[in-house]
């Protein structure tokens, strides 16, 4: 019989593989399809610190946000699937903000329990490098 600690140990083990799995096939699935443009853009503006450091930090943890809770709909790229292509929105950072905590009746869950203002902020930080 396993005592908790071996269990947990387990665990961890666990998600660590399934997370390198998930993290292997989107990488691949991304590099396929031929558009990394935007990790490109991403790594560019970070490396040449366009675009303020802190603010390219929150993209980077919007764009894993992005892939654990909104990709599904959103497809990874956010080029649209179920729902639509989230490049080049045309709405406000603070309506974005409200649309990921209050969801859309119908359309998308809300967020408000599963990420605080920082994740959104991060998440709308990452939408904006989508061009
Ligand atoms: C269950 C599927 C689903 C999930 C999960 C989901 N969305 Fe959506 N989202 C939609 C659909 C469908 C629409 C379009 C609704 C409409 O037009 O009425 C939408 C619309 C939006 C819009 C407005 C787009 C525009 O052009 O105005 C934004 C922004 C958005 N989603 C961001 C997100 C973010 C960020 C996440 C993750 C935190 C997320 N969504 C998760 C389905 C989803």
């Amino acid at each position: 019989m396993m005592n908790f600690r071996s269990e947990g140990k387990a665990l961890a083990l666990a998600a660590a593989i399934a997370g390198g799995v998930l993290l292997a096939t989107l990488g691949a699935a991304t590099v396929m399809r031929g558009r990394v443009q935007s990790q490109q853009h991403l790594a560019a503006r970070t490396a040449v610190g366009g675009g303020s450091q802190p603010m390219m930090v929150a993209a980077e943890k919007g764009r894993q946000l992005f892939l654990q809770s909104c990709a599904h709909c959103h497809g990874d790229d956010a080029r649209g699937d179920d729902g639509p292509d989230l490049h080049n929105l045309r709405i406000s950072d603070a309506h974005v903000a409200l649309l990921i905590k209050n969801g859309i009746k119908g359309d998308m869950p809300s967020f408000a329990k599963k990420h605080d203002d920082a994740d959104i902020a991060a998440l709308t930080s990452y939408l904006r490098t989508l061009h």
